[in-house]
């Protein structure tokens, strides 16, 4: 996980999403991770929610154990969460916003109205090693919040990216991008290690991974349902070689 090379992280949560619509064992998200891990991800993610519906207490038990690339443990910001963390102590953690109601994360979290809890909450995380990464929108507010609390990493929310452009709307998607542009490089220059994800697709990867600032994306549903049609490995080969010729 050095070098100058972008880092692919392959999110298997909707693995544990089929499975559970069933309440079994089967799709296991383990077996899925380590398939993605000889496909050459770089690293896993996986998020825990409160609510536990996909990703359960026993899958993180599971992915620390069998994992050899690093676990990318995302969580909402409360008390269960940071025990759980402690206690794994994974090699990065991030911090999202949840609300029970939504379908998936859906915006970033505010970090800038919550700046004192969130500086004393991730304090623990770093002191046990775990690099802390805190999932914002581009803004610049939100960076700079960001890096005042003490985080290494922000990982950006390219969903409205995403979102313009599976919607066709261009001109708002461009808007996007550009801002997704101008935050990468700013993040960079206050010293912070930028990643992004969320909603990427085969389609809107390559101008996000052809910013030189971002260092690993994290990709999930997409990969996932494109497993379904051409099976995970040859989805994981695809979205790393479309990562590479942009970065090329
Ligand atoms: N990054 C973060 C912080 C997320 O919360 C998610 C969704 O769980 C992703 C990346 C992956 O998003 P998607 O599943 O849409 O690729």
């Amino acid at each position: 996980m050095s070098g100058n090379k972008l880092r692919l992280g392959v999110n298997i949560d909707h693995v544990a999403t089929v499975r559970n619509a069933r309440g079994g064992a089967y799709p296991d998200p383990l077996r899925a991770a380590k398939l993605a891990e000889e496909a050459g991800a770089d690293g896993i993610t996986a998020h825990l929610r409160e609510d536990r519906r996909h990703i359960s207490d026993a899958d993180i038990d599971g992915l620390m154990e069998v994992l050899s690339v690093p676990l990318n443990f995302e969580m909402a910001a409360t008390e269960e969460m940071q025990k759980i963390a402690l206690r794994h102590k994974p090699h990065a953690v991030c911090i999202v916003p949840e609300k029970r109601e939504e379908r998936t994360t859906e915006g970033g979290l505010e970090v800038a109205r919550e700046e004192n809890r969130l500086a004393h909450y991730i304090a623990p995380l770093r002191e046990a090693g775990c690099r802390v990464s805190i999932f914002i929108a581009a803004d610049r507010a939100q960076i700079e919040a960001a890096h005042r609390i003490g985080a290494e990493v922000i990982e950006l929310h390219t969903g409205a990216y995403c979102d313009a452009h599976a919607e066709e709307r261009f001109e708002e998607r461009d808007r996007e991008l550009e801002s997704l542009r101008e935050m990468s490089a700013f993040a960079n220059s206050l010293g912070l290690e930028v990643h992004a994800g969320h909603g990427l697709s085969y389609e809107t990867v390559k101008p996000i991974a052809a910013f030189p600032e971002v260092m690993e994306l994290n990709i999930g549903h997409f990969l996932i349902g494109e497993a379904i049609f051409r099976g995970m490995t040859p989805a994981i080969h695809e979205m790393r070689r479309l990562m590479d010729e942009a970065r090329a």
